[in-house]
């Protein structure tokens, strides 16, 4: 028991020390980058949109983070894009949707608004807990994320 207590905790010290960024471009930059002065929990916590995210890599090269303009551009992009605000749908998405199967399903769905609302209708036979908001926000973020491309559009 005192063995397994003394391989556990450390175990669970190191991983709530240690984060796990997303992968994509701009990652590698964050990680050597960002850490060099504080942890990139303090990094990681935030959720802000482009705009503000801009202005705190600014603020970071102010303080002495030596980043090229490219880097810093890419920077801004991954951290908006995994650290970003999220819209309502998604977060419905990625917590209703997930009862009963991953997101790859959404995968290379191109679907018309009446698409999707026939196909989460179809998700709510099968169970999925949908109240009528709910359901218009799921559409709407379907629609625009996993929707027929511009130029297929009549
Ligand atoms: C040269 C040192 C340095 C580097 C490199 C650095 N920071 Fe910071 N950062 C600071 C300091 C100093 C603070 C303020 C300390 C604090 O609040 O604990 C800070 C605070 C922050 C905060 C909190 C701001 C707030 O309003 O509370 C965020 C977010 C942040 N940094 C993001 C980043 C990102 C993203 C990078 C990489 C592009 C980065 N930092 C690189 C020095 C640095
Ligand atoms: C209660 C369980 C359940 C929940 C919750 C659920 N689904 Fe499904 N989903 C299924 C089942 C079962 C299938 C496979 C049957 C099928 O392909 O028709 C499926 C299949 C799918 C497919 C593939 C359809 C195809 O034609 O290949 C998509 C896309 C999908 N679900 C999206 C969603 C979305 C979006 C949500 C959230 C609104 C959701 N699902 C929530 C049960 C669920």
């Amino acid at each position: 028991m005192r063995l397994a207590a003394a391989l556990l905790f450390p175990a669970l010290a190191f991983a709530a020390d240690r984060v796990q960024l997303p992968a994509g471009p701009g990652r590698g930059t964050v990680e050597t980058v960002c850490s060099s002065c504080h942890g990139l929990q303090i990094v990681t916590a935030r959720k802000l949109d482009k705009n503000e995210w801009q202005s705190v890599v600014e603020t970071m090269m102010e303080r002495g983070a030596s980043l090229s303009k490219s880097d810093a551009a890419a920077v801004v992009t991954y951290l908006s894009r995994n650290f970003g605000k999220k819209e309502p749908g998604r977060e419905l998405v990625e917590d209703v949707c997930t009862y009963c199967h991953s997101l790859a399903k959404l995968a290379g769905q191109e679907l018309t608004q009446e698409e999707w609302r026939d196909l989460i209708k179809g998700m709510i036979f099968e169970g999925a807990p949908v109240t009528d908001d709910e359901f218009q926000l799921i559409v709407e973020y379907l629609a625009k994320h996993y929707g027929i491309k511009d130029q297929q559009k009549p």
